[in-house]
């Protein structure tokens, strides 16, 4: 039977208004990751013989180190490995704590009460809401920007209060723009940085003003990191934790997705406040049974080799020079980002002589109809398109080809900002 066979049943019916109560999937918006996946085929079906370039994709190009794929291959064979985690081994949270110590000079970290082990971020991004939000709760997140927090918050019943990320802030939410009564009642703030999707970092002013903002208002900070690890151009890895006082305020999110190659494997940690890496235990404890010991141990092996980190990050990089200065050489106002693979730049207004674009989401159509070149558009604050240096590529001269390829199709107009 199939899934409108079923609409027609009492399980419609049952539906959780959070998701859309009786009228669940009835929707007919045509949500952006949709209209980019039906672009795609659509543009893949019209030229069939032209390569789909990809720079949407969100996620490495690249296995994870022959070194990590080892030692999980030599963990997974052994029997004492096998059963649940649950909140996780002390090897992965000593590990952990080593790394925020080597790699971001976070020094203070007890592995025991401080790190806790995540299947991802994305879960831990969903789970901790339940720690904090009660129905009418607020969690400020920032716009454009990775929804799961929020999007939990308000299937508890809370309320989200989104700040926008503008360029002229150095994509930095204005903390004075919160009004005081929103500031008052709020529970949670999600930061990212580096951000997806607008590829800024933070400072440290920043987040000493994040630290100060946070204690006058008692509001808990949640810092997503999962591009931490991936800077360019001579600037430190950045956490949180490294500011005084962020303990007190909150915890910082960290992931192997992104800076070990390792999305599909899921494992990272909540480091930081003990106080709410203890709640987060207790919730997480009642949502999974831990990750495989075996990944928990490979993924121990890889935060002791940054190193691996630092390889990828040299690829990214020279991506990224050659993709910004492509773009700049067609009149973009492209600038590098100083950390994390996105890219993202001010869709172009129009073309000379021709079609206007009303939107980031406009233009993105574009590309991918008229180019077949994929990309993400964003338009929560100003027009905007995110290009992701994880586009398949084996080696330089590949990279080279790829980057000329899109400097050539988007040569035969002139674009007007
Ligand atoms: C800002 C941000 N947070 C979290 C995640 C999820 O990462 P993970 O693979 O660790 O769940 C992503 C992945 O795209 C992300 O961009």
């Amino acid at each position: 039977m199939s899934v409108e066979h079923y609409q027609n049943t009492y399980i419609q019916n049952n539906f959780a208004d959070r998701i859309g109560g009786a009228n669940y999937g009835k929707d007919t918006n045509i949500y952006k990751f949709e209209k980019i996946k039906r672009a795609k085929a659509a543009a893949k079906k019209d030229f069939p013989d032209i390569e789909l370039i990809d720079m949407g994709v969100g996620e490495p190009d690249e296995m994870a180190d022959a070194g990590i794929v080892a030692k999980l291959a030599e963990e997974a064979a052994k029997e004492e490995n096998r059963g649940y985690a649950d909140n996780g081994i002390a090897e992965f949270k000593e590990a952990a704590a080593k790394y925020l110590k080597d790699v971001f000079n976070v020094a203070d970290i007890n592995p025991e009460t401080e790190v806790l082990h995540s299947i991802g971020s994305k879960p831990a991004l969903a789970m901790l809401p339940s720690a904090f939000i009660n129905p009418g709760d607020i969690t400020i997140m920032t716009i454009p920007g990775y929804p799961v927090l929020g999007t939990h918050t308000k299937y508890l019943g809370g309320q989200v209060y989104n700040v926008e990320l503008k360029k002229e802030n150095n994509f930095l939410p204005d903390l004075s723009s919160i009004p005081e009564d929103i500031a008052h009642k709020a529970k949670l703030l999600y930061l990212n940085y580096p951000n997806n999707p607008t590829g800024a970092s933070a400072t440290p002013h920043f987040f000493a003003e994040v630290v100060a903002w946070a204690k006058k208002y008692n509001v808990v900070v949640i810092h997503d990191a999962p591009y931490a690890a991936l800077t360019y151009d001579g600037l430190k890895p950045l956490s949180f934790l490294s500011v005084r006082g962020a303990k007190d305020v909150g915890v910082e999110l960290h992931s192997l997705s992104k800076s070990y190659n390792m999305t599909g494997w899921r494992i990272g940690f909540v480091a930081g406040n003990p106080l709410i890496v203890k709640a987060f235990g207790d919730v997480k404890d009642n949502n999974d049974s831990g990750q495989f010991i075996a990944i928990q141990k490979a993924a121990a092996y890889g935060l002791a080799h940054p190193e691996i980190t630092e390889a990828i990050a040299a690829k990214y990089s020279r991506r990224h020079n050659l993709l910004v200065d492509a773009l700049n050489s067609l009149g973009f106002k492209a600038t590098k980002p100083k950390g994390s693979f996105f890219m993202y730049v001010e869709a172009p207004k129009g073309i000379k002589g021709g079609r206007r674009f009303e939107s980031g989401e406009d233009f993105s159509q574009y590309l991918i109809r008229e180019k077949l070149i994929s990309t993400v558009p964003w338009d929560d604050a100003g027009a905007f398109v995110r290009f992701s240096v994880t586009f398949i590529a084996k080696g330089e001269e590949e990279e080279l080809r790829v980057i000329s390829e899109i400097k050539r199709r988007l040569s035969d107009v002139e674009f007007e900002f």
